[in-house]
């Protein structure tokens, strides 16, 4: 276990927000919260949990104790001929993770490659992309308690699985710490590509003679995401800033009598779900800078940037002006998919 007083968390967040921890602890074993709560001062404080904070966008110096896990491990927990179930330490980054499964040609991460955070933020969020979500593949969520350090374990219709979001985001936020996961994976010649994104579907047609691969799928994946989203590595950012807002079949109508060009896709629940980036990039947003440090991308209209050395301030104020903007042209209100903390 690693604990630093008054520590920046800029290297820990992917909106590289420069903003100090009161506390910044690396948990290594489930004794350690144990440990930890038996101290006076920092069980005093507010707790947060971070993955990779792929999804916060940090406001202010934060007077709590920051905890994130350091459990990396992948166990095998079982296999027959056709599945394999893995186990893996929440630590683990979750490129590394589907990494790992192209290489052991097993079916059911390839789709969701290239996303930034940790294994343990995959739940939490319900991460999804090319018609994909975590919640496919997790069979077990395996979860510690963060005032008493014991194990509680969830399987997956106990997570409460939503769209970018499960039980772990709302009831649980901030008391339970994700320990490890579980996935069901299918062996190379057992499963079969996931083609039900139409951008994924069509980038695939120049391999249309040979049989699909998850490396093929993997490296398409890849390219595609590398094409849309500007490079957390270069440009603080978090992904997609907002939901793609959901509305029912009655606005849709008045919707799309008005805006007949918008793009939707209609819910299994008959209402129509209308792409966030569309809303954006229609009220003159895409590739605009708000001041010096932030602006929204010009690759994707979803994408808030950090271009320099922009506070959390900077990038709400932002948000909430796109919000604004994008209410008034449409009565459509854009929910935040980025925590703000
Ligand atoms: N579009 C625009 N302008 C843009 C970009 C997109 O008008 O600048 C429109 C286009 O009509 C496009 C549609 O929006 O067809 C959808 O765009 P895209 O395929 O990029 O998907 P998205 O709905 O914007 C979602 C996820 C992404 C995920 C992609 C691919 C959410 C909030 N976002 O984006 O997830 O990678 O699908 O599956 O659901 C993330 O959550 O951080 C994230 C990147």
């Amino acid at each position: 276990m690693r604990i630093q007083a008054n520590y920046s968390l800029k290297q820990y967040n992917t909106f590289k927000i420069d903003i100090k921890a009161k506390y910044f602890v690396e948990i290594e074993k489930q004794s350690d919260i144990v440990v930890l709560r038996s101290d006076l001062q920092l069980s005093s404080l507010p707790w947060i949990i971070i993955g990779g904070a792929s999804n916060l966008l940090f406001n202010t110096d934060l007077e709590k104790v920051v905890v994130t896990c350091r459990f990396k491990k992948i166990k095998i927990v079982k296999e027959d001929d056709d599945n394999v179930w893995i186990s893996v330490g929440a630590g683990l980054g979750w490129h590394e993770l589907v990494e790992y499964s192209i290489e052991n040609n097993l079916w059911g991460l390839e789709n969701l490659a290239y996303i930034p955070g940790t294994v343990g933020a995959a739940p939490v969020q319900n991460i999804g992309a090319y018609g994909a979500e975590a919640r496919d593949v997790i069979t077990r969520v395996q979860t510690l308690n963060l005032f008493t350090g014991e194990r509680e374990v969830f399987r997956n219709s106990d997570c409460q699985f939503d769209y970018r979001s499960s039980i772990f985001k709302t009831d649980y936020k901030n008391k339970l710490l994700v320990h490890r996961v579980t996935f069901h994976l299918k062996k190379g010649h057992a499963g079969k590509a996931n083609l039900y994104y139409s951008q994924l579907k069509e980038a695939l047609t120049k391999y249309k003679k040979q049989e699909l691969t998850p490396k093929i799928i993997f490296d398409t994946v890849i390219e595609l995401r590398k094409k849309k989203l500007p490079d957390v590595k270069k440009y603080g950012n978090a992904g997609s800033f907002f939901k793609n807002p959901i509305i029912s079949a009655d606005y849709f109508k008045k919707f799309a009598n008005k805006f007949s060009d918008a793009p939707y896709h209609k819910t299994i629940n008959g209402e129509y779900k209308i792409p966030a980036a569309w809303l954006i990039e229609s009220t003159g947003w895409k590739g605009k800078r708000f001041n010096k440090n932030t602006g929204v991308s010009q690759l994707h209209a979803l994408v808030l940037v950090n271009y320099g050395d922009a506070t959390g301030k900077e990038i709400n104020q932002l948000a909430n002006q796109i919000q604004e903007d994008v209410d008034h042209k449409f009565g459509i209100h854009l929910e935040r998919e980025v925590i703000c903390i």
